[in-house]
């Protein structure tokens, strides 16, 4: 019953990791999940513990709440890229390849301390918007 129990507990937190951990939550990582044998979103996996709500916060104000917005009339609403699209996009704003709209070094800045698994959770998080 206690096995059953921390399952449950476990497995709400490794699915809402855009939470905080509060209260009677226990947080583990994604590799624990998986070595526990307790099941992990396709999401969280994927993402391999980057949390694309959390990244994407910094994204709003130029992309929007629901990345719909077009930004200075000129970069389309980033919801209607394909994730691989956009992954691939922010790994050549990273590494400085991407200058689409004339203004890559912004996305640069953005996006230069960011690791692949970060630009998949982000991919992941637009997706579910
Ligand atoms: C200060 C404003 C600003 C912020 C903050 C910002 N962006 Fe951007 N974003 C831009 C601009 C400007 C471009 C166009 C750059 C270019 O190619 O010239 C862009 C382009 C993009 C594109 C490619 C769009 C396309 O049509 O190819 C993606 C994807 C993107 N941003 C995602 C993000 C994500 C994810 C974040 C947060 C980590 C973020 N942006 C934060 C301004 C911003």
């Amino acid at each position: 019953m206690k096995r059953i129990l921390l399952s449950a507990v476990a497995f709400a937190c490794v699915a809402s990791a855009a939470e905080p951990c509060t209260g009677d939550c226990v947080c583990i990582s994604v590799e624990d999940a998986k070595a526990l044998g307790i099941a992990v979103p396709e999401a969280a996996a994927a993402a391999g513990g980057s949390d694309g709500a959390a990244l994407y916060k910094k994204c709003v104000a130029c992309h929007g709440a629901d990345a719909k917005t077009v930004y200075l009339s000129k970069v389309p609403a980033i919801k209607e890229m394909s994730p691989e699209d956009f992954v691939q996009s922010l790994k050549t704003y990273k590494d400085g390849s991407n200058n689409k709209y004339g203004m890559g070094a912004i996305m640069k800045s953005q996006v230069g301390a960011m690791s692949d698994e970060d630009f998949t959770a982000l991919g992941e998080y637009v997706k579910g918007l």
